[in-house]
């Protein structure tokens, strides 16, 4: 069965880290987004993947390239220049879909369910699409069902009343059918082809939705608060794994606990790391303490500094920096150090929409 991605947002409420990498690259337990929608996908009976990137010359392509040597798929890049809606993405995919049945995946979603059922539940009942769906406190955020029974009586994109909490979360399975009722679809207020509006159609057309109610945490990961509660949730699903004894990476006064993985060349020295945590290759993490679902990338140099509930990205230094660093998302290539000169000043390079909280 073929699947499509869709990647080609702008990943605004990201700003800066999207400027320079797209939402779907960010690393949660130092791994990117969109191969955790790629594992689903596999796991749901995928066996060709079509990414609906911005551009061609996406930083995704060159990243998973084919597919194959990088994530065991393979995968083609669609190029949607004009975002202009799910279902415009979904039609902009149609040569690549032809006339079969295919998944879809929003591609900063991020679910703990494997989803198997859902494609099972489809194929059985040989509905006209299946969408899963969950739980949420905030409704008028999301696409949200109203249920019959078993059966989708009628979905809403965003209501400002709506019929029920159950969010539309983002993974469908279609038929054919689905690029037709596209072609009748108008644009949304927000100048926007839904796919929610065309799924409605499907239903005014006779055909039959079904639901599946999502098992566990689902994360829209559209904002540094959701990235850093999906690297949490991940990080808590990690395996028992004993706190090393003897490790020639963990040196002089140093703890390390269960739960912890440490990268390849990766040096603790008088540290102390509390698990669930992850820590790439090529680190140093001296004088420091890290802790709980914290994920650290490669090459990243800590000194002298407490970090938890974090996410650093390769490349990053962290130096002599008073209190604890909590909560936070900091991209590739940032260097944050207290320095001993007088003035003692706050000194701030910082790229546009950056968050400091001193
Ligand atoms: O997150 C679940 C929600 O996703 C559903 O409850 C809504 O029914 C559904 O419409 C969608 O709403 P959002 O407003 O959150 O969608 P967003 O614009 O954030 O786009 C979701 C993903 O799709 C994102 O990774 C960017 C990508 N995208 C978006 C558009 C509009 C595309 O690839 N092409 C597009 O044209």
């Amino acid at each position: 069965m073929k699947a499509i991605i869709l990647a080609a947002g702008k990943g605004t409420r990201l700003y800066p880290v999207t400027l320079t990498m797209p939402k779907p690259l960010l690393p949660v337990a130092n791994k990117a987004l969109i191969k955790y929608a790629i594992e689903t996908l596999t796991n749901m009976g995928a066996t060709e993947i079509g990414l609906v990137v911005h551009s061609l010359e996406s930083p995704i392509r060159q990243a998973l390239g084919d597919g194959l040597a990088t994530v065991g798929v393979p995968l083609t890049y669609i190029e949607q220049t004009n975002p202009r809606g799910l279902a415009h993405a979904v039609k902009v995919a149609q040569p690549f879909l032809g006339d079969e049945p295919f998944l879809m995946y929003l591609g900063d979603n991020i679910f703990q369910d494997s989803m198997k059922t859902l494609t099972t539940r489809f194929r059985e009942t040989g509905a006209g699409a299946a969408i899963a769906l969950t739980e949420v406190p905030d409704p008028t955020r999301f696409g949200i069902a109203e249920l019959e029974g078993d059966r989708i009586k009628r979905l809403v994109e965003k209501p400002k009343d709506p019929p029920s909490n159950l969010a539309i979360a983002g993974v469908y399975v279609f038929q054919p059918a689905i690029f037709d009722a596209i072609d009748h679809i108008k644009p949304s207020w927000r100048n926007e082809l839904e796919i929610t509006d065309a799924i409605q159609y499907l239903l005014d057309q006779g055909h039959s939705v079904i639901p599946y109610i999502v098992e566990g945490w689902w994360i829209d990961a559209g904002n540094a608060d959701s990235i850093i509660l999906a690297n949490q949730l991940v990080l808590e699903q990690l395996p028992y794994s004993p706190g090393p004894q003897t490790d020639s990476r963990i040196q002089g006064d140093s703890a390390v606990s269960h739960r912890v993985i440490l990268g390849e060349n990766t040096q603790i020295i008088n540290s102390v790391i509390r698990g669930p945590a992850i820590i790439g290759d090529n680190v140093t993490i001296r004088d420091s303490y890290i802790g709980p679902y914290t994920a650290i990338g490669d090459d990243v140099v800590i000194e002298g500094s407490e970090i938890e509930h974090s996410i650093v990205m390769c490349h990053c230094s962290i130096r002599n920096i008073p209190g604890r660093i909590d909560a936070s998302l900091i991209a590739e290539n940032a260097h944050v150090s207290r320095t001993k000169a007088k003035p003692v000043t706050n000194r701030l390079i910082l790229a546009e929409n950056s968050v400091v909280q001193l």
